[in-house]
């Protein structure tokens, strides 16, 4: 096949490979003018409020709460009328509480653990999960893979959606899967030394465990036949990628999701253009709120983003709270918004003595020095009433005990420069910090419950 002689060429394959799909490949909404897409926002998200009130009771409370009915939205910006959804609607409606179709029409139930309490449970109907691979695909794709490529998922398969999701996605796309999970670390080496995908999709915290393994292994991580990584579920900042792209020669791209929303495709960057994740609006309508006031903030401003889901049957979600920081921007590579890289969840975000800090800032710092190997961790204490934060970090293996203590120093002083808060830099002994095999704990946090 003409696409595989491309691909084993070594010389300049990571450059063709990096170029924009051809028109006649892309979906129809990837096609369409702004206000084509507009209009179809407009008629699916009129369908998704009917549907909500008509078939769940916590949306019909909540709309009759806040005194508005479906029928009031005359124009997308009428949306801002109504209520939220949160995570913990979520909950007090565990386990199906949120189904808006009988169960006999629910095919796949999908979970996430939190760190507390009941998991959140989300359905699926078979449209739902052929409008989910199908947005997966089209990730796939934005990302630079094509139909024949071997695609190695070691996201997680299970109750979490990144596998599967990930997996149907790609079998959509007409790529062969290899349906690795997370773990196994050694074994998963193994897998792409002998079946030679060209696209990996992982988070990047186990993709680096990973990278790690293949230098134990005596193997040049470049040397394999890997072109495209596909890594989210987890921030992850512009040196990380520039530190994978580099370390491992291929594209690395991000793709964001969630399971209330869907799961992993709700929206991806593309390849050609790395600067920022088109949202696929034509499933999923993004806003951005002031996250204390609730106040819809305008493209360009940075807050909490929403969403709200335009075709989904078993579960729809109307402005559903992330969590999630970002920024919307208009769009390049294709005709849908764009959003910023995720700099961390509001619940990620620590307040050290009146100062926000985001574990992404601290990633940002650490990517960019010698001596230091890309694994760190931040670990908080209480000192009295004052809280205290530790950043954790590895020496790379050539690191002497000089340079250690330089490193120390000049951490300490660029985080009081650029953040604006005083830590303790520990830089410990290669291998002591955990690796990752899935979404990574960044943040260990001693500090007392009151
Ligand atoms: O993590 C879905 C997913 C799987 C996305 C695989 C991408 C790849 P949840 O377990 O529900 O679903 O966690 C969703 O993870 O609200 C973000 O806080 C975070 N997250 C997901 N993707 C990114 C990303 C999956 N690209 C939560 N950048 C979200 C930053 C991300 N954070």
């Amino acid at each position: 096949m003409a696409s595989h002689d491309t691909l084993s060429q070594p010389t300049g394959a990571r450059t063709r490979l990096g170029q924009a799909p051809e028109p006649e490949l892309l979906d129809p909404a990837e096609r369409m003018s702004v206000d084509e897409l507009r209009a179809l926002q407009l008629e699916r998200l009129r369908w998704t409020l009917e549907h909500a009130y008509t078939n769940v009771p916590l949306y019909r409370r909540k709309f009759d709460e806040a005194g508005v009915r479906p029928e009031d939205l005359r124009e997308l910006e009428d949306l801002r009328h109504f209520p939220h959804t949160t995570k913990a609607d979520l909950r007090d409606s565990y386990p199906f509480g949120m189904f808006a179709v009988p169960q006999d029409r629910v095919s796949r139930i999908h979970a996430s653990s939190g760190t507390t309490g009941r998991p959140t449970v989300v359905g699926y109907t078979r449209e739902d999960i052929d409008t989910w691979a199908t947005v997966v695909a089209r990730s796939i794709r934005a990302a630079g893979g094509r139909p024949g490529h071997k695609v190695h998922v070691s996201y997680g398969y299970g109750l979490f959606t990144g596998g599967l999701g990930a997996h149907y996605g790609a079998e959509k796309l007409g790529c062969t899967v290899i349906p690795a999970s997370g773990g196994q670390t050694a074994k998963q080496v193994q897998l792409i030394q002998d079946f030679e995908p060209e696209i990996i999709m992982v988070t990047p915290s186990y993709m680096l465990t990973m990278l790690d393994e293949f230098e134990r292994q005596g193997i040049d991580p470049r040397s394999t036949s890997l072109k495209i990584g596909i890594f989210g579920a987890e921030p992850w900042t512009e040196k990380m990628r520039l530190e994978i792209e580099s370390r491992l020669d291929i594209h690395a791209v991000d793709i964001y999701g969630l399971s209330e929303v869907m799961g992993p495709g709700v929206a991806n960057e593309c390849v050609e253009t790395k600067d920022g994740l088109h949202i696929w609006e034509d499933h999923f309508y993004p806003e951005v709120l002031d996250p204390v006031d609730g106040r819809v903030l305008p493209d360009g401003d940075n807050g909490e983003l929403v969403f709200t889901s335009l075709t989904k049957q078993a579960m729809p979600v109307i402005r559903y709270r992330t969590r999630d920081l970002t920024t919307l921007r208009p769009g390049t590579a294709r005709p849908m918004r764009r959003m910023d890289k995720v700099t961390g969840r509001s619940d990620d975000m620590i307040i050290l003595r009146g100062v926000n800090v985001f574990p992404t800032q601290i990633e940002e710092i650490v990517l960019g020095l010698d001596g230091l190997a890309p694994h760190f961790q931040l670990v908080l204490t209480k000192e009295g009433r004052l809280d205290r934060m530790a950043v954790r970090v590895e020496a790379a293996p050539d690191c002497t005990a000089d340079r250690r203590l330089a490193l120390e120093r000049e951490i300490c002083a660029t985080v009081k420069d650029r953040v604006g808060i005083s830590v303790t830099v520990d830089v410990v002994d290669p291998e002591r910090i955990e690796r990752s095999v899935g979404k990574f704990r960044r943040i260990i946090d001693q500090r007392p419950r009151d």
